[in-house]
């Protein structure tokens, strides 16, 4: 379960009393898309195909590609950066930018390497992931022939696309993505679950941590998002999602992805912003401590690392820090995360902080789950007409879309 200290938060800006925000016609218009909630159980009848393609994906590959833009590939990143690898030993991301020279890189990698490929796009509609998709397909056929098909799944939208006609022409895995949970709260489906498959990671476990919070941790879930709109409703514009782990560092895109697309509607929200403690308190730390003061700032901690490294002893030369010889990493690591704490309150900066027990595959579910449920009711009392859409992302499409379709090779 995941645990939360608003102490120190809440002396800036009390708690909001939230119950006004759910009315009837706001909850009516979030259950459509509330497939999320139900999908820790909902899933569990994929697990055993999900298993075997990851195993099939592991077995036959040095490398695996995912392919997907945003909710189609953050929450597969975050889970595959934050635990450690059993499966497939390398992981590629494409598909969620359009650089040339990232490609060029990627197709340079593979050059020596057995690989299979996972391309997700729920809507079946995204240029980066297309874009990506025919260079893997060329690369996939070059290389393998007839036997393409093998090393090639597809997850895509329930609902129907191109994408997944493909798929299910030309003999690729398919998976589905419910209709009912959105692009952002899709880390429990295929999405998510079948690259973290292919790495080895127990998807099984995942759900099972996403399964426990969704039933004792709701409560504590609608704490952190009462406090934050509180915190919003007093000034404070930007929230940094702030953590100690550098494997964490793609958790805080998730993160950003989830509230950003919910929340940022309306001429309003709360700005989401990450930070990798303590390597980004020698950039970021001086804005923190002394910037524009509408800031404030969610520490992330995790149990103590079972494979913790220690500090040997220098008996090299003086150089003033010999208090460190003999210390764990992980208990300076807490020091410094203490003492952050203390100099950001000092320095007007509202914390809250998130423990949870060990980066785990559970844990991760249930951290996950976690902050799906609280962006949901956070938007809501926000008082965001529907957290589940992301209307501003069409503008940019639009015209970079009008703009291609008219473009002269
Ligand atoms: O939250 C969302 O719905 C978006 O961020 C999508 O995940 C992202 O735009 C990719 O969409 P798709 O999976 O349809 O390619």
């Amino acid at each position: 379960m995941i645990g939360l200290n608003t102490d120190a938060a809440v002396s800036f800006a009390g708690v909001i009393n939230v119950e006004a925000a759910f009315t009837a016609e706001r909850i009516a218009m979030a259950m459509p898309m509330s497939g999320w909630t139900r999908l820790p159980d909902d899933m569990e009848r994929e697990l055993p195909r999900l298993r075997e393609a990851g195993q099939k994906i592991a077995e036959s590959s040095d490398a695996l590609v995912v392919i997907g833009a945003g909710g189609s590939s953050l929450g597969a990143r975050a889970l595959i950066e934050a635990l450690p690898p059993r499966g497939v030993r390398e992981v590629y991301f494409a598909g969620d930018n359009l650089s040339g020279s990232y490609m060029s890189r990627l197709v340079s990698r593979l050059a020596n390497r057995d690989f299979s490929v996972i391309a997700t796009s729920k809507s079946g509609t995204t240029t980066e992931p297309a874009a990506a998709l025919r260079v893997l397909l060329k690369l996939l056929r070059e290389r393998y022939g007839a036997q393409l098909s093998d090393r090639l799944y597809i997850v895509a939208g329930d609902g129907g696309s191109a994408l997944r006609s493909f798929a299910e022409t030309s003999g690729a895995g398919l998976f589905g993505i419910p209709e009912s949970v959105g692009g952002r709260y899709s880390v429990l489906t295929a999405a998510g679950l079948l690259p973290a498959a292919a790495r080895g990671l127990d998807i099984a476990e995942i759900l099972r941590g996403a399964r426990e919070e969704s039933q004792h941790g709701t409560v504590t879930a609608l704490r952190y998002a009462a406090v934050r709109q509180s915190l919003y409703s007093a000034g404070y514009r930007t929230e940094i999602f702030a953590s100690f782990e550098p494997d964490a560092r793609s958790l805080g895109e998730w993160w950003k992805q989830l509230f950003g697309e919910s929340e940022g509607k309306h001429s309003g929200g709360i700005f989401p912003a990450s930070v990798s403690f303590t390597g980004d308190l020698h950039s970021m730390g001086q804005y923190i401590q002394e910037g524009r003061r509408d800031i404030f700032e969610t520490i992330v901690s995790f149990g103590e690392s079972a494979v913790g490294a220690v500090i040997p002893d220098n008996s090299e030369f003086d150089d003033g820090f010999q208090f460190l010889d003999g210390r764990r990493f992980d208990a300076v690591n807490e020091t410094a995360r203490d003492a952050v704490k203390a100099a950001h309150l000092a320095g007007g900066v509202p914390v809250m902080e998130l423990t949870v027990p060990g980066a785990t595959e559970a844990s991760l579910g249930a951290l996950m789950f976690f902050f799906e449920y609280a962006c949901a009711v956070s938007a809501i009392i926000g008082g965001v007409a529907n957290p589940f859409d992301q209307p501003g992302v069409e503008a940019y499409k639009r015209i970079m879309l009008d703009t291609l379709k008219n473009f002269a090779h």
